[in-house]
């Protein structure tokens, strides 16, 4: 099939302006958006700017908006999109080239909420590992799964009105960490998550939950949060 493929340019360098480019490309319907992406970079036009890595939906580096959704570019199917796609960067940060955005807002955003294991305690008398339930566990094994790629976080309208929302992805690991049995922090992040750019600029508006491609039941573990801070509950 054939695909035109229209895609955002900015080179901050030389353009004052932003605009977009379209290449027709031949495809077969099971390529990926990065493929397509791969292709005019090494036979078009080796200026276009975009972020990959591992191409198999772990690294998290090609969070992309592609036909008006955030996807990860080594997920989108050709198929899914039809013949025409759109490919923008993801929304509420500064585009440095193309469609590379600057991440540090929202790793700072990430960083406020300890995202780490905090136990100061000894540990067990046999020496051996802190041990949990296979309850326990269960109950923060989805938030476990997520791979920083910010495609939630640039879909929510609270974080394009103002980029020092913590926004869900580090509710994400908020909730990691807090529903560990094992870890001792809880209450310091519930704190951190209460305050002014915290978890009340969530609106339950959902676009987190319906971007992740991890399927991460995002505004679900936001909900918990927001219940373990009025009822110090957590489990
Ligand atoms: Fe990406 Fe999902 Fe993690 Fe958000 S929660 S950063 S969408 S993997
Ligand atoms: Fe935003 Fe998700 Fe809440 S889109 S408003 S963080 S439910
Ligand atoms: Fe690593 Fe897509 S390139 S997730």
């Amino acid at each position: 099939m054939e695909v035109t493929l229209k895609v955002f340019r900015f080179n901050p360098d030389v353009d004052k302006k932003w605009r977009y480019e379209t290449y027709k490309l031949e495809a077969d319907p099971t390529d990926r958006v990065l493929d397509l992406l791969e292709r005019v970079k090494g036979y078009t036009d080796g200026s276009l700017a975009f972020r990959r890595s591992c191409a198999h939906g772990v690294c998290g580096s090609d969070a992309l908006r592609i036909n008006g959704k955030n996807s990860l570019a080594c997920k989108a199917l050709v198929r899914d999109y039809g013949e025409k796609i759109t490919v923008e960067p993801i929304m509420g940060l500064k585009v440095i080239k193309d469609l590379i955005v600057d991440m540090k807002p929202f790793f700072d955003n990430y960083k406020k909420i300890l995202p780490f294991f905090i136990n100061d305690s000894p540990l067990p008398a046999d020496g051996k590992e802190r041990r949990q339930s296979i309850e326990q566990r269960e109950r923060f094994d989805d938030t476990t799964k997520c791979i920083l790629c910010a495609c939630c976080t640039t879909s929510c309208p609270s974080f394009w009105a103002s980029d020092d929302y913590l926004g869900p992805a580090a509710m994400v690991t908020a909730h990691r960490f807090i529903f560990d049995s094992r870890d001792e922090s809880a209450s310091e992040r519930l704190h951190i998550l209460s305050e002014t750019s915290g978890i009340a600029r969530c609106h339950t508006v959902f676009n987190c939950t319906m971007a992740c491609p991890r399927e991460i039941q995002i505004t679900k573990a936001i909900g918990e949060l927001k219940l373990a801070m009025v009822t110090g509950n957590l489990e």
